[in-house]
């Protein structure tokens, strides 16, 4: 039976946050954000070991104390210049000091989704555990999109037709995943699924719901907290 991995990014720099401390450490329900999405991991009796990926050099990760999740959590310090990089990064890093072998499946979740449910983590685990290929929560897009010309005028309007918006956490099987993101499509995606699409894979859209949100810009916080508080 293949076990369960967990990696979380989490050497971005939050630049759309516009705060000089990285968004993964703003606090948010009293303590940083990167704790929410690590408990959720780490609570987890189904997943045997949570990898961080943080920036080299990153001097705010070692202000706090993680000893609640010892025996679950590795760090390792080898964050890249983009996400896709973080994470192949670390799943490289993670070969050597874990047992993780090729069959395993990692789920890979971002430090800046603090809201994920333990719902929302066992249906994605249940619904691809026997997954050829794998996949990953994400929601129907609700509203009505627009096709803007440069001058930001509406030029026309897209069909919201079988659209999804990704999240994750994104699940996919150790070996694939380290092909799929080493290969010429891989680095340039903003997402692992995007990764294994360009290797000619279908992965399976879980539905998730907006509480998982990502938190990208400043107003994001205080709907959180929000969720957060009112689980
Ligand atoms: N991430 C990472 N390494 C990078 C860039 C991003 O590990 N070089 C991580 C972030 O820390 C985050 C996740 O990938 O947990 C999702 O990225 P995003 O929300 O875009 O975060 P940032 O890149 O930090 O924010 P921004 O794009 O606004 O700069
Ligand atoms: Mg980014």
């Amino acid at each position: 039976m293949p076990n369960f991995f967990a990696l979380i990014p989490a050497a971005g720099s939050g630049s759309r946050m516009g705060d000089k401390l990285p968004k993964q450490y703003l606090s948010l329900a009293g303590k940083p954000m990167i704790y929410h999405a690590l408990r959720r991991l780490c609570h987890s009796p189904r997943i045997s070991c949570v990898f961080v990926v943080i920036a080299s050099g990153d001097g705010e990760w070692l202000r706090y104390d993680w000893s609640e999740f010892s025996g679950k959590l590795v760090v390792l310090e080898c964050g890249g210049e983009t996400r896709a990089e973080s994470v192949l990064n670390g799943l490289k890093a993670s070969q050597g000091i874990s047992s993780i072998g090729d069959d395993d499946w990692v789920l890979v979740h971002d430090a800046a989704r603090p809201c994920l449910s333990e719902k929302q983590l066992d249906k994605l685990m249940d619904e691809l555990a026997e997954d050829g290929v794998g996949g990953l929560l994400a929601v129907p897009v609700a509203d009505t999109l627009k096709r803007s010309d440069t001058h930001g005028r509406v030029e026309h309007t897209e069909s919201r037709e079988n659209l999804w918006q990704a999240q994750t956490p994104q699940m996919f099987r150790y070996k694939l995943l380290r092909e799929a993101l080493s290969g010429v499509g891989g680095v340039t995606m903003t997402d692992d699924a995007g990764a294994i699409e360009a290797l000619g894979l279908r992965p399976k859209l879980v539905l998730s719901d907006a509480r998982n949100l990502k938190v990208t810009y400043p107003q994001d916080l205080a709907l959180a907290e929000l969720i957060l508080g009112n689980p």
